[in-house]
């Protein structure tokens, strides 16, 4: 018997995605903001996209000052991802709400937040307003990790990361590894 398909109305209906906490400003005035619309764009140049709506108080920030930390959060770090999602740095100062901790980045002026374990540091090149959202093109200047995330070899290990995975409003932590690149080759 066919599978029955079964068309509905059209919408962003990709997931899971990444869900990270972004950084923008600077050590003394910076703010977060919780992005789901992120994703890798270019590997040579490095660089990613974060799509911000034109309200948020970060938005104005990024158009300012042109740079933002990419902050990855671990699964169980959902609670303050979210916070960050529900309130705006236009009426509180987020980093003094959570206790999150700001590092100055290597590269770039918004700071890392500490307790997150990874941070990528990223320069806008391009924006692009294309409707409820403008994309905001970053290149990847500085990867910073938490040395425990690393692997024997000084890589980074996903599973140590243990991030955040978000579909149609919910947060998800990743599963069991279930291959690797190339591994459908016939020698693996
Ligand atoms: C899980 C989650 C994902 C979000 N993704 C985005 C996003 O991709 N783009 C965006 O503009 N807002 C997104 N938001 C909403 C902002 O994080 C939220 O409006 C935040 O309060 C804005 O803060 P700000 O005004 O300090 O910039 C998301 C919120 C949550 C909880």
């Amino acid at each position: 018997m066919a599978v029955e398909k079964v068309r509905l109305r059209s919408a962003t209906m990709l997931f899971p995605v990444p869900v990270v906490v972004v950084t923008v400003g600077n050590m003394e005035h910076a703010n977060l903001v919780t992005v789901a619309w992120t994703g890798v764009v270019c590997s040579n140049p490095p660089m990613v996209g974060i799509a911000l709506r034109p309200q948020r108080h970060s938005h104005k920030i990024l158009k300012e000052q042109g740079d933002f930390v990419v902050n990855i959060p671990s699964a169980e770090q959902v609670k303050l991802v979210d916070y960050c999602g529900m309130h705006s740095g236009r009426r509180k100062d987020k980093f003094t709400a959570t206790g999150l901790t700001k590092v100055p980045a290597t590269k770039v002026s918004p700071p890392l937040v500490e307790e997150f374990p990874l941070h990528l540091e990223c320069r806008v090149e391009k924006s692009l307003p294309l409707g409820s959202h403008e994309l905001f093109i970053g290149r990847v200047l500085a990867v910073v990790a938490n040395r425990e995330v690393l692997d024997e070899t000084g890589h980074i290990d996903p599973s140590r990361v243990a991030p955040l995975a978000y579909a149609l409003e919910r947060y998800y932590s990743l599963g069991p590894q279930v291959g690797t690149f190339g591994c459908s080759r016939s020698d693996n």
